[in-house]
């Protein structure tokens, strides 16, 4: 098996040859994050991927992450080290189900959340991440919107806007897991410590935070803090930048279960195999992708939250 220091030396070789780019989400493994020329939270990296002149993205994340790549730079190959990097989230709504939702309420906008499949965010009117989601529904023409597929991002936005809001019941496994006690525990063992969110998170666990934001608002959430030890409400994969950005701060991951595995598969060396053999390519139907990048074009009109 090649070291590491070897399988970098064949990364740096193959992105340079293959004329590719190297973007890893914030839940990345160290290794992977370490190496690659972009990290960043979805919208971020689905950006990024759009605008990078690069002909090959390796995107280092989640199959619908590097589908939305997909969409967006269909003129691009774009590359998903480990084909079978899903997320549980995504697969709770099929574009069956969301045609029954949409038939019960005609006319009502459908807001999806980049955690979908293509096929949801063709039927979808305008997508959202994280880093938007309120932004997002205060921007479209109607008094009322459905969302899809978090019950938990949906509920926290809900307390935002003054749409009516109504949502499907999908929930992201790992975040939904935190639970209050846990951070009521974290914070009597760490007195002083402030509390940082994701919106993935339970609503009793959102009403706890100090602060709710995407994986990307944490880094800038961390650095601007004067508090000096963060609990942190997100996937571990975080923890990297944020230690690394912040020396003199202290985080703490209140539960040992804030972990996906999804986002644990990829390795430097899955990157290096998908790179050298130019496999792993992911691919979108063009009636689908028509209709989806329409969606995800109207979310990246809307400016980010901060
Ligand atoms: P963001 O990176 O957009 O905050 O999303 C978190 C997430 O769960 C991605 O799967
Ligand atoms: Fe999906 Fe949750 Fe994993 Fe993100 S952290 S990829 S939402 S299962």
């Amino acid at each position: 098996m090649a070291s590491k220091v070897e399988l970098r030396a064949e990364l740096k070789v193959l992105l340079k040859e293959r004329d590719a780019f190297m973007i890893a989400h914030n839940y990345q493994r160290d290794e992977v994050q370490e190496a690659a020329d972009l990290t960043g939270d979805s919208l971020a990296l689905s950006q990024a991927a759009a605008e990078s002149d690069a002909s090959v993205i390796v995107f280092c994340g989640v199959h619908f992450m590097a589908e939305s790549a997909a969409i967006l730079a269909p003129e691009k190959k774009i590359i998903l080290p480990r084909m079978d990097a899903g997320c549980p989230m995504a697969d709770m709504i099929t574009a069956e189900e969301l045609a029954i939702e949409k038939a019960k309420r005609p006319g009502v906008p459908v807001v999806a959340y980049v955690n979908t499949s293509a096929a949801v965010k063709a039927q979808s009117d305008i997508c959202c991440t994280s880093a938007n989601a309120a932004r997002v529904v205060d921007s479209v023409e109607a008094d009322s919107v459905y969302m899809i597929p978090d019950r938990n991002l949906s509920q926290y936005v809900s307390r935002q806007t003054d749409k009516k809001m109504e949502w499907w019941d999908g929930f992201c496994v790992t975040h939904d897991m935190l639970t209050p006690e846990e951070v009521t525990k974290a914070r009597s063992d760490n007195p002083g410590a402030v509390f940082v969110c994701h919106p993935e998170c339970a609503p009793d666990v959102v009403e706890m935070a100090d602060y709710v934001c995407s994986t990307s608002g944490m880094y800038k959430y961390a650095r601007e803090t004067e508090a000096t030890t963060i609990i942190v409400g997100t996937e571990m994969g975080i923890l990297y930048r944020l230690e690394k950005e912040n020396p003199d701060k202290k985080f703490i991951l209140p539960s040992e279960s804030l972990i996906c595995p999804n986002m644990k598969l990829t390795t430097l060396e899955d990157v290096v195999v998908s790179l050298r053999e130019m496999t792993n390519v992911v691919r979108v139907d063009e009636e689908i992708r028509l209709k989806a990048v329409a969606s995800l074009e109207r979310m990246l009109a809307v400016p980010r939250e901060y």
